[in-house]
């Protein structure tokens, strides 16, 4: 049973990937006070204290890492550019250079965002990243770093949805919490991502692993669409009124950072190197509803401290 060593555990991709897998795996999870009860083992360290990246992989010993630590607010990077350099650029830079030397697997979480989105179509792998802000600046620079330490590394670009430990992480959780309570929000209609489940996000990471990938690659959802068309999609799967969402325009916003327009990326090279596809936008959400349904928010919200 492969032992895995997740970072930001309480984070919105950290806890679904260990709740995914824990029952197959051996999962530690670092996590800095935020989880209480959790049904992995935790090692509770502010990553960002010296030696601590040494002491967590010594203590731990995994076969792989996934890097899910991140200061991933795009709005508290820009007032705080110090603190993302440290957590997006300098965590992983650090980290990757202690699992190569240890022979320990790792794989570390970059964006979408990495891109200007001024292309018509999907981004690949190949395409020239022009990041606009201190969160995308740095988790670009971050990625080189990961890149040029750790021949062995993998670097996902991805963007997901899902539940999560403060029940609004999410830009799901966002539309279903405004929806349920008939309160009226705005989807941005220019502004096109490519969404993905949390919960298919982390299978799929782990089946990078078990292939032995290394390299960048672009993981997100098969169907583009803009933010606005997924709040719709939202409301019509759990049947909640689809016109309390306006379609807004994202020059209208008055958002201090500038959000890029099309954040499509095509994920051809994880397709044809896992040989498998990737889940359907539609399989995901009918996840999303069903995992509602069964108490997993109320679930993942309980190991909140
Ligand atoms: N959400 C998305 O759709 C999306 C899109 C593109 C890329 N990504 C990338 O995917 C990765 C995971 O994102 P996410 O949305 O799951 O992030 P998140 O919910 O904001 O979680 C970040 C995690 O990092 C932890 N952390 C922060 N500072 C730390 C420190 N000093 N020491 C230890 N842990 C620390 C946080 O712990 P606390 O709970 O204690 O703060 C939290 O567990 C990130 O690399 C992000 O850039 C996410």
């Amino acid at each position: 049973m492969a032992r895995i060593l997740i970072t930001g555990v309480s984070g919105l991709l950290g806890l679904n990937l260990a709740q995914e897998k824990m029952d197959t795996h051996e999962i530690i999870g670092v996590d800095r006070g935020r989880l209480a009860q959790a049904p992995f083992k935790i090692i509770k360290t502010d990553l960002l204290n010296s030696g601590a990246v040494d002491s967590v992989l010594d203590s731990a010993e995994p076969h792989w890492v996934i890097n899910c630590a991140a200061l991933a607010d795009i709005d508290a990077c820009e007032d705080t550019p110090e603190l993302a350099r440290l957590l997006n650029t300098d965590l992983p830079t650090q980290l990757a250079k202690a699992c190569f030397k240890r022979g320990i697997k790792f794989l570390h979480l970059s964006t979408d965002a990495v891109f200007d989105g001024q292309r018509d179509g999907f981004y690949s792998e190949l395409d020239v990243p022009n990041p606009q802000g201190v969160y995308a600046r740095t988790k670009l620079e971050g990625e080189h770093a990961v890149l040029t330490e750790d021949p062995n590394g993998i670097v996902a670009r991805v963007n997901f949805y899902g539940w999560s430990l403060s029940g609004r992480r999410s830009l799901g959780e966002f539309f279903f919490n405004n929806l349920t309570n008939n309160k009226s929000m705005s989807g941005f209609t220019d502004a096109i991502f490519c969404p993905m489940l949390v919960n298919d996000t982390a299978r799929v990471l782990v089946r990078m692993l078990q292939k032995n990938l290394s390299g960048l690659y672009h993981l997100v959802g098969t169907q583009a669409m803009s933010k606005y068309q997924f709040g719709v999609e939202i409301a019509r799967k759990f049947s909640l009124r689809e016109s309390d969402i306006s379609p807004r325009s994202i020059h209208t916003s008055n958002l201090s950072v500038k959000r890029s327009h099309n954040l499509s990326l095509s994920t051809s090279k994880v397709v044809m190197d896992l040989g498998t596809p990737i889940p359907e936008f539609s399989t995901g959400l009918n996840e999303f509803f069903t995992q509602n349904q069964q108490g997993y928010p109320q679930k993942i919200r309980s190991y909140q401290q």
